[in-house]
């Protein structure tokens, strides 16, 4: 069937935050919404993919009826998922925002105050973005993000090739309008070899229809 650019395409998005407990009560997690992803997900579904969104506590869910939904809390529950789905993929998003440290022990029952102050023991969490990466097989493709604060293109272009993505999209939180919990971004493309490119402030659903766009141009030609 024609006019179905990513039919028979199968695709792994991530999205959203994690939460790593600290006890019972109380976690270490970011900002992120997952309206990204999700809009990625559903932008890849519209184009006739087999979507697995692996997603992170958020209360936000794909609109498109056929993607395959996974919700995960941990960093390490992410990370079980997304390299237990990879192999079967033609391509990963990785939209999530990973914790990348956790709490060294999750206390069973509710920390109780004492003293003017207290430390947490924090250890590093796995990345998936890394684990993908290394997994990758000829043909398999993935675009990542990078979330920055300055010197977006330089660490945006630092973390491409220490992770083995075919692209990065870069946001920026000194943008307005861009990065979490927005429903608009404004991002730019890093792929190897390429000429950055820069576009304007949109809407996450157009961000995301400019993701699936690129990713249709990477995929190994079908005969
Ligand atoms: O969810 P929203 O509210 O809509 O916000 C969207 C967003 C800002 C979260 C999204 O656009 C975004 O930028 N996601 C990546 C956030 C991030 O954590 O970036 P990073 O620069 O720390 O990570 C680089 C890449 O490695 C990302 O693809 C990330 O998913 C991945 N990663 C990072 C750490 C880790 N342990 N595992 C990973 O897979």
């Amino acid at each position: 069937q024609t006019g179905q650019l990513l039919s028979g395409r199968r695709v792994l998005v991530t999205a959203g935050p994690t939460f790593e407990p600290i006890d019972p009560v109380r976690f270490i997690g970011n900002r992120s919404s997952g309206k990204m992803g999700i809009a990625i997900a559903d932008a890849l579904a519209r184009k006739g993919a087999a979507v697995e969104l692996v997603l992170g506590p958020t209360s936000l869910k794909p609109n498109a009826g056929q993607v395959r939904l996974t919700k995960v809390q941990t960093a390490r529950e992410m990370y079980h998922a997304a390299t237990a789905l990879f192999p079967n993929m033609d391509a990963a998003i990785l939209a999530a925002a990973v914790a990348d440290y956790r709490p060294a022990e999750a206390a069973q029952q509710k920390i109780k105050k004492k003293g003017d102050s207290m430390a947490l023991d924090l250890v590093k969490n796995p990345d998936i973005a890394q684990a993908l990466g290394q997994m990758k097989k000829s043909g398999q493709v993935i675009i990542g993000f990078a979330l920055e604060t300055e010197r977006a293109l330089e660490h945006g272009a630092g973390k491409l090739k220490a992770k083995n993505m075919d692209l990065i999209v870069v946001n920026s939180l000194a943008d307005e309008g861009a990065g979490f919990n927005h429903d608009t971004n404004k991002v730019t493309f890093l792929g190897a070899g390429n000429k950055p490119r820069e576009f304007e402030l949109k809407s996450k659903a157009a961000v995301a229809e400019d993701i699936v766009a690129a990713l249709a141009e990477l995929l190994p030609q079908r005969r």
